[in-house]
């Protein structure tokens, strides 16, 4: 329900009816293509970036723009409006408590256990990567743990519905911004500086791939099992039927003892076998 008036008439003046359609529509739009509960989000700026689009795709309404794209669920226009309703905001090392529980506990503990299995395949799927900053820093502490000169074949997946954001992840080149806490010797020994940015350094690129995939598709092509799924910062923006199903999903993705890693402000509201370890860390049952 709209609650606050909002300013609508960036192209033609609207009625107060069809400023509450324009709403409705947009909701469901934000629902059905990316599971997000709209009401979660600030209305005000997200319709003056639509407003934007309106006069760029030179429609005459924010009400005849979205209709466009319910009827047209394959158009380009799709990527802007999708930017528009994401957040992309990441950066490297974020939520620097769990990624040193992570790094410190359960890094060793894959290890250990895959060590007594006698496998050397480790799999980790950074899912809502955005432009990849997670996923890298994922890269970084594994190179450190497992990688040369031991034969760990270690890979990560890195997903996003963003093709965008994904573009720049494979570029893997950041700001000195985003690479704000990642320490001098890190910095360092996986980075190349290019101009004023740096560049990931290629052995910590080859071990991850890039893919589009939403969570609320139907199924994931993905065949694999994953030691450890990193799943931050998504679903707080989703509605509770999308949280609990992408949920729910990712666990038949886990290998028996692996982690779902979730934001600091995001819970499991049904934590059916998960096992709550600290810093938002679930691990599934060892079986
Ligand atoms: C705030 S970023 C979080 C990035 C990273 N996980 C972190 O915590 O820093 C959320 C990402 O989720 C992606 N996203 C939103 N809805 C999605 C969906 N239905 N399927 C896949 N990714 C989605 C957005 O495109 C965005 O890049």
């Amino acid at each position: 329900m709209l609650t606050t008036p909002l300013n609508l008439d960036l192209v033609a003046p609207q009625t107060a009816s069809s400023h509450q359609e324009a709403f409705d529509l947009l909701a469901r739009l934000a629902e059905n293509r990316l599971g997000m509960d709209f009401h979660k989000r600030r209305h005000d700026r997200l319709f003056l970036m639509i407003g934007k689009r309106v006069k760029a795709t030179f429609k005459n309404s924010i009400l005849d723009y979205l209709s466009f794209l319910e009827t047209n669920p394959n158009h380009p226009e799709w990527v802007e409006i999708e930017q528009i309703l994401t957040i992309q905001k990441t950066e490297f090392f974020r939520e620097s408590s769990q990624m040193k529980f992570f790094e410190e506990t359960i890094l060793p503990e894959i290890k250990h256990r895959k060590s007594k299995e006698r496998d050397s395949k480790v799999r980790a799927w950074s899912c809502g990567c955005s432009t990849g900053e997670e996923a890298y820093t994922l890269s970084i502490l594994f190179h450190q743990r497992f990688l040369p000169p031991t034969d760990w074949d270690v890979r990560i997946l890195a997903s996003d519905v963003h093709q965008n954001a994904l573009e720049i992840g494979q570029i893997a080149e950041y700001t000195e911004k985003s690479l704000q806490n990642v320490s001098k010797e890190n910095r360092l020994s996986y980075f190349e500086k290019i101009g004023q940015n740096y560049c990931v350094i290629e052995p910590l690129k080859k071990m991850i791939q890039f893919r589009k995939i939403n969570l609320i598709s139907d199924s994931y092509p993905i065949k694999t099992k994953f030691s450890v799924i990193f799943c931050r910062n998504l679903l707080i923006y989703m509605t509770p039927f999308w949280q609990s199903t992408i949920v729910n999903r990712l666990r038949n993705y886990l290998e028996p003892g692996g982690y779902l890693l979730l934001g600091h402000s995001e819970y499991l509201a049904d934590k059916k076998d998960f096992q709550l370890t600290k810093f938002n860390a679930f691990q599934s049952p060892i079986s």
